[in-house]
């Protein structure tokens, strides 16, 4: 049997700034890709977002409504934003008032099987591989683990 309904996305909308890389297998909609930048395959970015220049993001990365990026950062293999908290102790289900912003600054270095809940991130910072920053960072220095904390200051 066939699914009842599929939805082909690939890529829609999008505004590129020059020198853009783009791999194959991508769904990008909706959102601003800065001159310069990578994009790896397996990579989605949601409508709303802007990504800066000469930003990287590596294959299998998750990049939600309401995140941007800045200039010449580095997201890692599989690093997954969020913005539904299940603040209601479920998900919002669509309804974006409950959703959450999330703001990168420029410099930031992200490693692999990062998960990035609704914060802000300073410039420069550096989260380690599958950290889950739960909280703003406002230095920059080297976060790592579940919740991130600061290992290392820079
Ligand atoms: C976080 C990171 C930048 C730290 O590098 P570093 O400054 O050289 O840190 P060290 O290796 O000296 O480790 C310092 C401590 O932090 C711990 N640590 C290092 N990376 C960690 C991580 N990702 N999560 C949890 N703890 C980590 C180490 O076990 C060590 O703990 P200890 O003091 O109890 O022995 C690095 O380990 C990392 O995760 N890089 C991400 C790389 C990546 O994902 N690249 C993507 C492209 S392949």
């Amino acid at each position: 049997m066939k699914p009842e309904r599929t939805f082909n996305i690939g890529i829609r909308d999008v505004n590129f700034g020059p020198g853009v890389t783009v791999a194959d297998c991508v769904n990008l909609y909706g959102c601003t890709i800065g001159e310069a930048c990578f994009i790896g395959p397996f990579v989605e970015v949601q409508k709303g977002v802007v990504i800066g220049k000469n930003t990287k993001v590596q294959s299998h990365s998750f990049i939600c409504e309401l995140v941007s990026i800045g200039d010449n950062c580095f997201i890692g293999h599989g690093v997954m934003f969020i913005n539904d908290l299940f603040s209601d102790g479920k998900p919002a289900d669509g309804d974006k008032a409950k959703w959450k912003s999330t703001t990168i600054g420029n410099n930031v270095s992200i490693g692999s099987n990062a998960t990035i809940l609704p914060v802000s991130i300073c410039d420069g910072a550096v989260i380690g591989a599958g950290a889950v920053v739960t909280k703003n960072i406002d230095l920059p220095g080297i976060y790592a683990g579940n919740p991130a904390r600061l290992i290392k200051s820079l």
